[in-house]
């Protein structure tokens, strides 16, 4: 069950040894460098895996539950355009009530398998006017309206996996990698489609946001607005993982819509463009391997 207890961080370091222990028996001799989390409605992406390993979350230690409708809660491990990828079918999210550590959690795990690369989707709403619902945007940065920063409390140096990384403070000038975003860029274009780019932002939800919020983001410089992603990218950069972060435009963020938001609505636009997202994907992972991992 979600609690908001922090974990001790000797304890925590041993509970993703753990679980990650538990995933790694479970993919046998398969050993993915690429990993992809979905968001809401954004889970039959994991349909597009061939020779598919599923490990539900709830076979796993320590492993946090998802409670959303949409979220179904388990890894799929197999080959996606002959890549090796570890898909999270699933996340959880602060607003459920779990810890900062729990909701980074799942992130601790495949830096400890060794993944390089993790691709973060979510649903979120359109602040840029000049947004369509299904349109998928990369996220070019970030901000963190949420309050917390998932790295609070004692560093844990051995999470990093150079001399590079795992340290108290580091750099997030470009915690979306740039090459990774012209890698899609490439890939959309030879599936024939583009996508747009923007400015995430993250709140805690669950309650949509009302429309004067809206306007104060747009002030601010966010592009899109959502309940995920922020957390993991910062835990995920502090272990040298790069990130590529595509938000669904699901709606237009409360206001810019004249109609009234819901979950239902979110769910249904993330699935009309899973296939897009999957076709994405299967193009960008032979991409992904071609590139030298940097620190
Ligand atoms: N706001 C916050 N989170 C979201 C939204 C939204 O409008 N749409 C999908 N996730």
């Amino acid at each position: 069950m979600p609690h908001t207890t922090p974990d001790t961080s000797s304890s925590y370091f041993d509970q993703v040894a753990l679980a990650t222990a538990a995933v790694r028996a479970a993919l046998g001799t398969l050993q993915p460098k690429v990993a992809i989390v979905l968001g809401s409605g954004l889970g039959a992406v994991a349909e597009s895996v061939q020779a598919p390993i599923a490990i539900p979350y709830s076979t796993l230690p320590h492993f946090p539950q998802s409670t959303v409708q949409g979220h179904s809660g388990r890894f799929v491990a197999g080959t996606l355009g002959g890549v090796p990828v570890l898909i999270m079918q699933g996340r959880v999210h602060f607003y459920e009530g779990y810890s900062p550590a729990q909701v980074t959690f799942p992130m601790r795990v495949l830096g400890a398998l060794g993944i390089q690369t993790v691709i973060l989707t979510n649903a979120a709403g359109g602040i840029n006017p000049a947004y369509r619902i299904g349109d998928l945007a990369l996220i070019t940065d970030h901000i963190n309206a949420l309050p917390f920063n998932p790295l609070i409390g004692p560093n844990e140096p051995r999470f990093g996996r150079s001399e590079h990384t795992g340290l108290r403070f580091f750099d997030m000038t470009e915690a979306y990698s740039l090459r990774l975003r012209t890698l899609a860029h490439q890939a959309a274009a030879e599936e024939g489609f583009s996508l747009t780019e923007g400015v995430y932002l993250a709140t805690t939800g669950p309650s949509f946001e009302t429309p004067a919020e809206i306007r104060a983001f747009r002030t601010l410089g966010a592009d899109l607005v959502g309940m995920s992603t922020v957390p993991e990218t910062i835990v995920a950069r502090h272990m040298g993982i790069q990130v590529l972060g595509i938000s669904c435009v699901t709606n237009l963020a409360a206001g810019i819509s004249q109609t009234h938001l819901s979950h239902e609505e979110v769910f249904e636009a993330g699935s009309r463009v899973q296939h897009r997202l999957a076709a994405l994907f299967t193009r960008l992972a032979p991409l992904l391997t071609a590139l030298e991992p940097q620190p």
